[in-house]
């Protein structure tokens, strides 16, 4: 008999809570070995691995769903496997084939399953798959050996509860360099990105948006999300830029602007100064889902969309487009659901 979990699933938020396993994995000599589930949810590591002082990790962020039937989705779950196996290649680390990254993920999720948020409450279960360089080392150089593991949680809202627009601050700092790190999905760029963040949120500010390293003058990220806008003629337009990282989010939403919406949709330069040209904006990515931006202040000038306190229209289409597909209410295109 499974025990039943006791949550307030409609306001969750995001935030940690330990679930009953986790799988874990190791690599040495050259391989990995079979994984295993574990409930033990710290690890043990040596105090020269190159996670700890060098940045040797990376990891991913994608979610399970209960649909209305009780059967689990996830989304898009090969995506993310290739994206941690191009940022394990950025941080020359080694990489998990497609389908072992699948199928230890549908382990964790069934093995977690009473942690999955009931169909109806806004929530879905958060995965968190990670690898990081351990063993004794001093200097900078790969490590020897390395972990990899998957956790998982129930979470709500990451900015704010529904579809509620939020504003935000354009930062002075960079998140990435020109050709830095900034499309892999690596620990530094989210250390570097807590003061930028906490120096957006005093000023009460849901996050810092950063423009692009090389002429600061281009909109790349919302925190730790994607931007996009809609033009007054209908046009679904996302950033293009090497230091982004590839939201699998911003790529559906491409898709799903053009072929179910009938927006011409592409990504292209964003100008900060030339923010008129939107009537609806929002932030995408796994745990922001789609957020109304509001408005975005940058230096002097507070630019605001379609409004501070009620969601456009085709950003109403687009998010029930998308959690629609998540939660198995809305036909999804080929491929993009995996039931677990
Ligand atoms: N941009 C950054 C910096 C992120 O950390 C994330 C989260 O993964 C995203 C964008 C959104 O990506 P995705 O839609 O794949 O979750
Ligand atoms: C995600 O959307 O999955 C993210 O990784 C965002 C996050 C860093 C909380």
């Amino acid at each position: 008999m499974k025990k039943s979990i006791e949550l307030d699933w409609a306001n969750l938020g995001f935030n940690y809570i330990k679930t009953d396993y986790r799988y874990i994995s190791y690599w040495g000599k050259g391989e990995w070995d079979g994984g295993t589930l574990t409930e033990d949810n710290t690890v043990h590591i040596s105090e020269g691995s190159t996670a700890l002082h060098y940045g040797q990790t990376v990891f991913e962020g994608m979610k399970a769903y209960r649909a209305k039937d009780g059967s689990i989705n996830l989304f898009r779950p090969e995506e993310n496997a290739k994206r941690m196996q191009r940022s394990c290649r950025r941080l020359l680390m080694p990489v998990i084939l497609t389908d072992v990254f699948v199928e230890a993920i549908k382990k964790v999720v069934k093995a977690n399953e009473e942690y999955i948020p009931p169909y109806g409450t806004g929530g879905s279960l958060y995965i968190r798959p990670y690898m990081i360089g351990i063993g004794d080392n001093i200097g900078v150089k790969p490590a020897e050996g390395y972990l990899f593991s998957i956790f998982c949680m129930p979470v709500g809202a990451y900015f704010k509860e529904g579809l509620v627009p939020t504003n935000f601050l354009v930062s002075e700092y960079d998140r990435a360099a020109g050709n830095g790190t900034g499309a892999a999905k690596v620990g530094g760029n989210y250390g570097g990105s807590l003061l930028p963040g906490s120096l957006a949120r005093e000023r009460n500010f849901s996050d810092a948006i950063y423009l692009d390293p090389i002429t600061h003058t281009k909109i790349e990220e919302v925190g730790a999300a994607n931007f996009f806008g809609i033009t007054k003629d209908n046009q679904f337009i996302t950033p293009l830029s090497p230091s982004i990282l590839p939201s699998i989010t911003k790529y559906s939403l491409l898709y799903l602007a053009e072929k179910r919406l009938g927006l011409e949709a592409r990504e292209e330069d964003v100008f900060v100064n030339q923010l008129d040209r939107f009537t609806e904006a929002g932030a995408c990515g796994t745990a922001a889902v789609i957020t109304p931006i509001g408005g975005i202040q940058y230096k002097d000038d507070f630019h605001t969309f379609y409004s501070e306190t009620e969601t456009g229209p085709i950003i109403k289409k687009l998010y029930n487009e998308l959690t629609g597909i998540q939660y198995g209410d809305v036909i999804a295109p080929e491929g993009w659901i995996i039931k677990v």
